[in-house]
């Protein structure tokens, strides 16, 4: 049996991606998820993609009970993944409260088990969002971090902190974070992607709702920015490429390869494309049209950011190969397995 790797969050959208290139490399995956923004139904279709069933454990981090519990049953563990947090930007501008308790105390829980059960290596979903809006472009990890926008985003940039600091304090510990750009489209299968839950908040998810006839409308908002074509510019990663990332991590670690216990690393194209050059690329590669409107700007957006992944592309040796084209098209052939359209 290969190494075992605990991925928590592992249901969800950038999870589920990551239990199937994981299990793909011969690694044993275990899930832990409370099943709040997924369904077991992804846990089937993953067994569908690589033909085994990675165990899975329903509940909440926040369950420390059931965690030690967990850990007790599972002592084999070799590294965690932890996917596990609310990410909705909106969401957190209403209920800060709940997302720093829900995306902040999962982390502790998960570090006091790591020390507790001698399990040393940690992936961290990190995010751009760290960044805010840079002065410069492309942005380096060493660029500076600026106030987050949102609560959401403060979880990001303060478990950054949390993660730093306790390593620096505990030897055994080595952890990866990996700051993600825009994720976007789904396994070239169609079995797993991105399940939203109501109206979709991000861009490529109302294209293909919009171009599935569950939205009217799309909204483009703004194209007032200072960008070539006046709308925000983004850097959409496909999601198997970032999860491929996670792979590389995971294996960084365990032979470690790593040259510092606590590292991070920008996981985008290093391509800016802007919300109406992704809307006339979609509309390309799948031949369907998007109903769409100018509207107001949104507030919070920041105007355009996207990676320098030099370090990522040289130290991890990673990086993102799949077209923007294909990847649209694969967040297409989702929605229209989702939605059962020919
Ligand atoms: N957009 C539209 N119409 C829509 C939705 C989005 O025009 O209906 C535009 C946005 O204004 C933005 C771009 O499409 O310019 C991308 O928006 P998303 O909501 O898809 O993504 P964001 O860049 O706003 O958010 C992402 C992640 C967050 C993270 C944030 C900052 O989804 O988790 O980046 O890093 F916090």
């Amino acid at each position: 049996m290969g190494r075992q790797i605990l991925v928590t969050g592992g249901t969800g959208y950038i999870g589920s991606h990551t239990v199937v290139e994981l299990q793909a490399v011969g690694f044993d995956v275990v899930i832990i998820d409370d099943l709040s923004n997924s369904s077991a139904e992804v846990v089937d279709n993953i067994e569908k993609i690589s033909g085994i069933r990675p165990a899975f454990e329903e509940f909440n981090l926040l369950d420390s009970v059931k965690l030690e519990a967990f850990f007790v049953k599972y002592s084999k563990i070799d590294a965690i993944i932890h996917f596990a947090a609310f990410k909705a930007v909106g969401e957190s501008v209403e209920k800060p409260l709940a997302y720093y308790r829900n995306n902040l105390v999962s982390l502790m829980n998960i570090l006091d088990s790591m020390s507790k059960y001698k399990i040393q290596n940690l992936v961290f979903s990190s995010s751009c969002t760290v960044y805010g809006q840079p002065d410069q472009l492309p942005v380096t990890e060493n660029t500076p971090k600026k106030d987050a926008e949102s609560p959401y985003g403060n979880t990001k940039a303060i478990a950054e902190e949390v993660l730093r600091d306790v390593v620096k304090v505990t030897p055994d510990i080595k952890v990866i974070a990996l700051r993600y750009f825009n994720p976007i489209g789904a396994h070239p299968s169609a079995l797993i992607g991105e399940l939203p839950n109501g109206v979709p908040n991000n861009l490529v998810p109302f294209i293909t709702q919009t171009a599935a006839g569950l939205r009217k409308q799309l909204s483009v908002f703004g194209d007032d920015y200072n960008t070539p074509d006046g709308s925000c510019i983004r850097d959409y990663i496909n999601v198997v490429d970032l999860a491929k990332a996670h792979v590389v991590a995971i294996n960084r670690l365990l032979e470690n390869s790593n040259t510092e216990r606590y590292e991070f690393f920008n996981v985008g194209t290093g391509t800016g494309v802007s919300v109406l050059e992704v809307l006339n690329t979609f509309e390309k590669a799948t031949g369907v049209k998007v109903n769409y409107q100018i509207v107001a700007r949104r507030s919070g957006d920041i105007e355009k950011i996207y990676a320098d992944t030099t370090i990522a592309n040289t130290v991890l040796g990673w990086k993102a190969e799949t077209s923007l084209s294909d990847t649209l098209l694969s967040a297409w052939n989702w929605e229209k397995k989702i939605r059962k359209i020919k």
